[in-house]
């Protein structure tokens, strides 16, 4: 280097031309292997740089989270598309006249709802399920499924889905269905609206 002016006594480099407050500077250039490694790191990264993510876009953060939330969606809307498949107007109304449902529902009733809705539905803090009015949906068999599944959290109906089983789940509402016309010793007035 041109700059170079004189060697240190010590260690014998070259020490360059500058010099600040009395620190100088020995001239002691990398290596040219380390040197040579680091540019071709250098290069070799801004290759990947552009391979990875701009002509290939590989598979990076976004990718991968792209893919994992259309995973995810998918998985959600096969779940919903089962559940709905699993709860059909047909398939309900079977359930509503089959002895045996109505047994099972009836047990789910008592432990889980009679007490708001009274043993015979006929309502106490929740309202009476064996007339025809109806707050949430018009009291069609599938309405009543919807309620009870998703409850009325505001309202202080639970949400049941969470809470009971599939099958529990459409029992207890096969039961709820079967009320309807029933005479329970003491009904809670009408609220909502008659269908
Ligand atoms: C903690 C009390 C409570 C429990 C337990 C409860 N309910 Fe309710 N339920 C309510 C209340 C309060 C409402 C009225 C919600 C509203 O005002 O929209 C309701 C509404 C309903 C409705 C809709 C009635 C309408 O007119 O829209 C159905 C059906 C129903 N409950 C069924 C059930 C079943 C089945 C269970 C048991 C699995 C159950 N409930 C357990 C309090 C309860």
């Amino acid at each position: 280097m041109s700059d170079i002016r004189r060697y240190d006594e010590l260690t014998n480099e070259p020490v360059l031309d500058h010099e600040y407050d009395g620190i100088e500077e020995l001239d002691n250039p990398l290596p040219g292997w380390w040197l040579a490694t680091f540019y071709l790191c250098v290069i070799f990264a801004g290759g990947y740089f552009l391979w990875f993510q701009i002509l290939h876009d590989g598979n990076n953060i976004r990718h991968t989270y792209n893919q994992e939330w259309q995973a995810m969606e998918a998985k959600a809307m096969e779940a919903e598309a089962a559940a709905a498949a699993s709860m059909s107007d047909e398939l309900f109304a079977k359930q509503v006249n089959d002895p045996a449902v109505i047994t099972a529902g009836k047990a789910v009733y008592e432990s889980k709802c009679s007490s708001c809705h009274a043993p015979d539905g006929g309502g106490l803090i929740g309202p009476n399920l064996t007339d025809n009015h109806w707050l949430n949906g018009d009291g069609t068999p599938m309405a009543v499924f919807k309620v009870i599944k998703d409850g009325v959290m505001a309202k202080g109906m639970p949400a049941w889905g969470p809470v009971l089983s599939k099958e529990e789940l459409s029992q207890v509402s096969a039961f709820v269905v079967s009320l309807k016309g029933t005479k329970p010793a003491a009904p809670k007035e009408a609220q909502g609206n008659a269908y």
